[in-house]
């Protein structure tokens, strides 16, 4: 149903110019009169173009175009747009003696309240289940990057996913979690690629004791080393055993990926010593933990770093879930 549309320009004035500039659907031409308009009240030559006094007043001037932008600009056929309310001269006077009068940088909340969403992580989904009765559950699942393929499953919702990245393209070559692999895993036709999913149930006794596991692509597998040994080895409860920092080494790059608090200087001046590099890495992977005490309590904990969470239903043992919640 799409239709090319004519529009007249947005029309402005700067120091002597006419200005022609492009019309809603885009904020850029009355914006952009508007800033040049309430610039224009102010000796900007006088002071250097990138003098602390100019630029001080563009910053002024543009975060109020756009906050302005944000509450009322839109297709102007399916929303009432006044050109004249965000270049007029009405709204100019006002936003000149607003930059005029602001001696200090203005805070954005003081010129508008925005809604702030939490973030949505693009990530690989994993969760566990571990019940009292000794039944348990890790699941993981991925669609590999944003959105998968871009394609749903008919009216389902249930998005496809796009794993072919999975596949090694070509031997030696990276993809996107920086993964080398080989003809082992090259493509063709009805082969599943080569994941780094590791949903992890650990037994005592053959009886489920703990639920381990992650999205974060290649850091998957060692991140759940990680919170496995931080449990089993280091004797840590599940929040800290998540909450530690990591590292991580895949072969190639040929440096260990280190978080930012990982490591001692001492143990990173040791480890360079015996010529190993480093890679700081933003925090990354949202694990989870379920462990089963000696006692029988089920305890259990989501990462600091994710938007995940850890609780408690049911038929729960006396001493309940303890652990972290993020
Ligand atoms: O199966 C794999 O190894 C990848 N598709 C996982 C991708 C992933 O974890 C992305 N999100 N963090």
């Amino acid at each position: 149903g799409y239709t090319v549309k004519q529009r007249k320009p947005v029309t402005g004035s700067y120091q002597g110019y006419g200005v022609k500039s492009m019309p809603p659907p885009s904020s850029g031409g009355v914006l952009l009169v508007q800033m040049l308009g309430v610039l224009e009240g102010f000796d900007l030559k006088g002071h250097g173009y990138d003098s602390a006094w100019t630029v001080h007043r563009m910053a002024e001037s543009m975060k109020r175009a756009y906050a302005m932008r944000a509450k009322g600009l839109g297709d102007p056929d399916h929303h009432t747009v006044d050109n004249a309310d965000y270049m007029g001269a009405k709204v100019i006077k006002r936003l000149k003696s607003e930059v005029a009068a602001s001696k200090r940088a203005t805070p954005s909340a003081k010129i508008g309240q925005v809604v702030v969403r939490p973030e949505e992580r693009t990530d690989t989904s994993h969760f566990g289940v571990l019940m009292a009765n000794g039944d348990a559950v890790g699941c993981t699942q991925t669609i590999n990057l944003l959105y998968g393929s871009g394609r749903m499953a008919g009216k389902t919702g249930v998005v496809l996913n796009n794993e072919m990245d999975d596949f090694s393209a070509l031997p030696g070559a990276p993809n996107a979690f920086g993964l080398v692999g080989d003809v082992a895993n090259a493509v063709a036709p009805g082969k599943r690629p080569l994941s780094s999913m590791t949903p992890t149930i650990l037994l005592k006794d053959g009886r489920a004791v703990g639920v381990f596991g992650t999205p974060g692509g290649s850091t998957i597998i060692t991140t759940t080393l990680q919170s496995i040994l931080n449990v089993v080895t280091h004797g840590m409860d599940v929040s800290a055993a998540i909450g530690a920092p990591r590292v991580h080494h895949q072969w190639y790059p040929e440096s260990l990926l280190i978080e930012e608090d990982a490591l001692s200087p001492d143990t990173r001046a040791i480890l360079r010593g015996l010529g190993h590099t480093f890679k700081p890495r933003e925090p990354y992977g949202n694990a989870m933990a379920l462990w089963r005490l000696e006692d029988g309590t089920l305890t259990g904990a989501a990462d600091p770093r994710g938007e995940g969470t850890a609780g408690g239903v049911g038929d729960v043992p006396q001493d309940g879930l303890t652990g972290a919640t993020p």
